[in-house]
């Protein structure tokens, strides 16, 4: 399939770039950079060993998208372009309703205007109610307690009310748990240009010495150690779970919304270890108060992946710390230019 990637400069979307290709399918990338840079091309013709189509574009600007899918031909489009960060869209919601689901609505138009009507798209498990039992399946109640995950939960809404409205469209919904980790090639991994405060990309920072000690957000939550638990999932399993997705829709499916996770919770200092073992190196840390927002435990029921898609997440968490070690400390200041 001829295949536009929104957001294909991004983490996930360069990942699944070369999943796509590993398919058979003929990937188009679409970036504005605002949260990647073109050096992450270099990066995909050593891996893949051929030159990956991209376009510079904002998926706010209709004209340009007509102009794209135009020249492109496309069969089906992945959908990663958004903004994602928690604390930010707390500070400034309108530019991520901008951008997550007016954006989003602007792809779906063009992709209307030129008959592509198969999407694959980037949702997240921060939809789900932070009152909800673990582990979280697909039916567990949404109740997003931040503008990014409602943004997210608004662009689900959008695509199934698309979808009532003209059942020729063919949709896949993915809710990741947390992606971590990165090519085991060394070439490609997590390089945003906007601050990422996760827990893996710190841990790795502190590993190599570029910053003190990790913080530790809490360690009196009802859990096994007291550290908050979440399904860390590695980013090849999730770039794969989309070749999966647009195989379920080319066979037949219509609407479909599934979990990316393990299936496996750990807690933060389970990765410290974890961390520790696979790099080498000493993690310092400290134990400090509560991140408000944080929910104690997050992790999926990934079954309906492995019933319907045949999914399911193959490489664990030491696999995972290895393989975001070797990046970080190959690039530590990410892609060359
Ligand atoms: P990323 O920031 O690395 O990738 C997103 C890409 O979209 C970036 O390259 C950015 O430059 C681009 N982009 C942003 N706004 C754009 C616009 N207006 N027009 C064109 N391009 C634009 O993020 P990622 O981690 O690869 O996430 C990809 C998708 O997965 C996002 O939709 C994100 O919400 C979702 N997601 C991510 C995680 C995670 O923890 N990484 C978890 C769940 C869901
Ligand atoms: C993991 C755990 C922290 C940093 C976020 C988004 C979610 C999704 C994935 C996009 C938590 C703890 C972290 C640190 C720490 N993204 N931590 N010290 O919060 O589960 O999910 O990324 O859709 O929407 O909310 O991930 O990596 O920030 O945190 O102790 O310096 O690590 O408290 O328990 P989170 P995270």
């Amino acid at each position: 399939m001829k295949v536009l990637v929104t957001g294909g400069a991004g983490y996930i979307g360069s990942h699944t770039a070369i999943e796509l290709l590993g398919a058979g399918h003929e990937p188009t990338l679409l970036d504005d950079f605002s949260n990647s840079s073109p050096g992450v091309l270099k990066a995909l013709r050593v891996v893949a060993n051929r030159d990956v189509r991209c376009v510079q574009a904002d998926i706010r600007d209709g004209e340009r998208l007509d102009a794209v899918f135009a020249a492109g031909r496309f069969d089906a489009v992945v959908h990663f372009a958004a903004l994602k960060s928690v604390s930010e869209s707390t500070a400034e919601p309108l530019r991520y309703y901008e951008t997550n689901v007016a954006g989003t609505a602007t792809v779906l138009q063009a992709m209307a205007r030129h008959a592509v009507k198969t999407i694959v798209f980037s949702s997240s498990a921060t939809v789900y109610g932070a009152s909800a039992a673990m582990p979280l399946t697909e039916d567990s109640p949404l109740a997003p307690s931040n503008p990014y995950g409602r943004s997210k939960q608004m662009a689900e809404q959008m695509l199934r009310d698309v979808h009532d409205a003209d059942p020729q469209w063919r949709i896949s919904i993915l809710r990741y748990f947390n992606p971590v980790g990165a090519h085991p090639s060394g070439h490609l991994g997590e390089a945003p240009l906007q601050a990422a405060p996760n827990l893996l990309p710190v841990i790795a920072q502190v590993a190599a010495g570029r910053r003190e000690r990790l913080e530790v957000y809490g360690d009196d939550y009802p859990t096994r150690d007291g550290t908050c638990i979440r399904d860390y999932v590695h980013v090849l399993d999730i770039a794969r779970g989309h070749v999966d997705a647009l195989a379920h829709l080319n066979a037949g499916a219509h609407f479909a919304v599934h979990n990316l996770g393990t299936g496996h919770g750990h807690s933060v200092l389970d990765v410290v270890r974890a961390f520790k073992q696979a790099s080498g190196r000493r993690v310092p840390f400290r134990i400090v108060g509560r991140r408000p927002g944080d929910v104690p435990a997050s992790y999926a029921d990934a079954r309906r992946a492995n019933d319907e898609l045949g999914w399911r997440a193959t490489h664990g968490l030491p696999r995972m710390c290895e393989d975001a070690w070797r990046w970080q400390s190959s690039h530590p200041n990410g892609f060359d230019a």
